[in-house]
């Protein structure tokens, strides 16, 4: 199978790449690799350098790094990672052997060059942009001047939407989005305190408790793995975090 390279990129800051890049990346290693159950723990406890899932920062802030030292330290962390500093680097990305690689870019126009080279290297884009007016002109001037001219496949995705506001702001935000032609995932990731705290907690979604809100806010993920075409399966019946049937109840 050939690798996909994925970028996870807005030069609006923190709207959610890293969080979207790890998250997707310990989702896309549990439905290809799905170890039985009990295999599971053990699986995770070692880490696994030999993953088929990559996560890539190359964000010279580094929080990946920081929040991956932490995975690594309380359960193993379910991908291969890396950091990378120099664009040349990436070049070489494609001969690991990887199914899945999630590039993870920085929140700033800062240094452009690491992410044009990321997008020179990868397949396609998902844009994780926040229900929120203040992230449109941002995030549409890293669409408009430097992924769409370069002919990428990209994907819009809202991030971070509280269901406690209320439909408005998502709505608005569809609305955006829709007149500026960007496509756009149906999922919307939700926000959850569990997603905020996890860096510090050394998690990744895969390795949440089993409660209802940390099954709910994992859901999410596995929800845009599928829709991504990564594979995997998920709860029947409609989503409770879809854009179309979210804005179908407004209607
Ligand atoms: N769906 C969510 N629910 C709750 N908190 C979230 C969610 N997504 C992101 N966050 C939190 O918002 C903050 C910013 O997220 P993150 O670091 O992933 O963004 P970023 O785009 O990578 O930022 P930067 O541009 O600085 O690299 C973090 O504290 C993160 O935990
Ligand atoms: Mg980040």
């Amino acid at each position: 199978m050939p690798t996909q390279i994925h970028v996870i990129a807005n030069q609006k800051g923190g709207v959610g790449k890293t969080t979207v890049a790890m998250n997707l990346g310990a989702v896309t290693y549990d439905v290809l690799v799905n170890p039985p159950a009990l295999m599971r723990e053990a699986a995770e406890a070692v880490g696994d350098p030999d993953s088929p899932v990559m996560v890539v920062s190359t964000d010279p802030q580094a929080s990946s790094v920081w929040w991956s030292a932490r995975v690594e330290k309380a359960g193993g962390l379910p991908f291969d990672f890396a950091q990378v500093e120099d664009p040349h680097d990436l070049r070489k990305l494609r001969r690991l052997g990887k199914a899945h690689i999630f590039v993870d870019t920085p929140g700033s126009l800062e240094d452009e060059r690491i992410l044009a080279a990321a997008l020179d290297e990868c397949d396609d884009v998902l844009v994780p942009m926040l229900p929120e007016p203040l992230a449109y002109d941002p995030t549409a001037r890293t669409i408009d001047r430097v992924i769409a001219p370069r002919g990428i496949p990209y994907r819009v995705v809202v991030n971070a939407w509280d269901p406690r506001d209320g439909l408005p702001d998502l709505q608005q935000t569809a609305q955006y989005i829709s007149k500026k032609r960007w496509p756009l995932c149906n999922t919307v990731v939700r926000r959850y305190k569990i997603h905020t705290r996890a860096s510090a907690e050394g998690l990744v979604v895969t390795q949440y408790p089993k409660n209802r809100v940390a099954m709910e806010a994992r859901e999410d993920f596995f929800r845009l793995a599928l829709e991504l075409g990564y594979g995997g399966a998920i709860p029947d019946g409609p989503s409770p975090a879809g854009v179309d049937t979210l804005l179908a109840q407004e209607a």
